[in-house]
């Protein structure tokens, strides 16, 4: 009995993978390397010490998705694969809905023709919208400000509908706050084709030089000192999450829906305070104004995941920016040395 893992040679996938098979658990990948390496596959390896099978195939590929379903015996899926940038959504949202919702419905056909029941999938807090308050539950209303966000919201309306239509299907959506970090090997870690969004990768590029400095992105948020707040969670704690979820998604029926963060919530100062503190390393920077879209604070409530599958986060801020750098440092070019 293996777990189809789709997107595994990404960043959240690859951590994954390492932790399933350090569980020796029987994995599958499937990725079509449209944001990922190969390379990823054979630092898995290397770090782990396992072995996994792997297929080249995109979802979109109704018979290429058939043909892995035909070949191996699939118990339960970890669906990772998709596209991820808020702002590439904007421009091109035709490419993020087809790949993402498209990409989901031929998996969800072909899990559903092989009688393959257990789903985890990887959503975001970004369902939350603009929260009106924090901590967040997983109760609180769900709205989307962006093409990503909004196809993180519809696959989610999709797997309700689903687990509604076929009372066999058991399906856990994993909303994941701001992951961070890397591997502590320094083998496996996030690998952004292009210049940083998000703030961690940014960060540890200004810090190698291969960019000059942080723009603090507003200052006059209501937080302790002014700088957005964000439940970062280190990339380990959160793969493991995905372990605790395929065994707990097996013992019940229907669908659910759990927070992942730390519960935590720190500033973009407190973040470049903490790297510096850690790296023994400067990290320029200069105040602008806020990114339209962004909020002040969020962070989670993730009580219910501790309650329903026993996982909690276990590594802290320091930990969280000693890897990310330790990753960074490694491979400055990402994969690609
Ligand atoms: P990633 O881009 O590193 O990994 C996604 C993987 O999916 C890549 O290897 C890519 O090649 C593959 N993929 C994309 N479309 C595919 C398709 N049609 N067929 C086959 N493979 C395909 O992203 P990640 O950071 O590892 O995120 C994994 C999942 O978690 C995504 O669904 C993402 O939206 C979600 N998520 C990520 C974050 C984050 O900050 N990283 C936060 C919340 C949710
Ligand atoms: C972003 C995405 C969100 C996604 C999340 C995790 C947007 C609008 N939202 O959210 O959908 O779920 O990543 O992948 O892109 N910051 C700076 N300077 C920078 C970069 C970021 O000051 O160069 C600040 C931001 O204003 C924010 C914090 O750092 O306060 C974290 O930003 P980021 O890493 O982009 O994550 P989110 O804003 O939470």
């Amino acid at each position: 009995m293996a777990v189809l893992v789709t997107g595994g040679a990404g960043y959240i996938g690859s951590h994954t993978v390492v932790e399933m098979l350090g569980e020796g658990m029987d994995v599958v990948i499937l990725d079509n390397f449209s944001n990922s390496k190969p390379k990823a596959l054979e630092r898995i390896r290397e770090v782990s010490g396992g072995d996994f099978a792997f297929e080249q195939v995109d979802l979109l590929d109704s018979e290429g998705v058939e043909r892995v379903f035909e070949k191996y015996d699939i118990d339960s899926v970890v669906h990772f694969a998709g596209l991820k940038a808020v702002g590439e959504s904007v421009s091109i949202p035709l490419k993020y809905y087809h790949n993402n919702i498209t990409g989901t419905l031929v998996l969800l056909e072909t899990m559903k023709r092989h009688g393959t029941k257990r789903l985890v999938f990887s959503s975001s807090a970004t369902v939350y919208g603009v929260p009106k308050t924090v901590p967040i539950r997983e109760d609180f209303p769900l709205s989307a400000t962006n093409p990503y966000g909004m196809t993180k919201l519809m696959i989610e309306q999709i797997l309700g509908d689903l687990a509604k239509a076929e009372p066999d299907f058991s399906i856990s959506c994993l909303r994941y706050f701001n992951p961070v970090g890397a591997h502590k090997s320094g083998l496996i870690g996030e690998d952004p084709t292009d210049i940083p969004n998000n703030l961690m990768p940014y960060i540890c590029k200004v810090a190698v030089g291969q960019l000059e400095k942080l723009s603090v992105f507003g200052d006059c948020y209501d937080t302790h000192d002014g700088t957005g707040v964000r439940d970062y969670i280190h990339v380990v704690d959160l793969a493991k999450a995905h372990l605790a979820a395929i065994k707990e998604t097996g013992e019940r029926k229907g669908i659910d829906y759990f927070n992942i963060g730390t519960g935590t919530g720190y500033s973009v100062l407190d973040i470049v305070k903490t790297f510096e503190k850690v790296n023994g390393i400067k990290v320029p920077y200069v105040i602008t104004g806020p990114r339209p879209g962004d909020v002040g604070s969020c962070y989670a409530d993730p009580s219910k995941s501790e309650r329903v599958f026993g996982w909690k986060a276990v590594y802290g801020l320091e930990e969280m920016c000693r890897d990310a750098y330790n990753w960074q440092i490694r491979n400055p070019k990402g994969y690609e040395d």
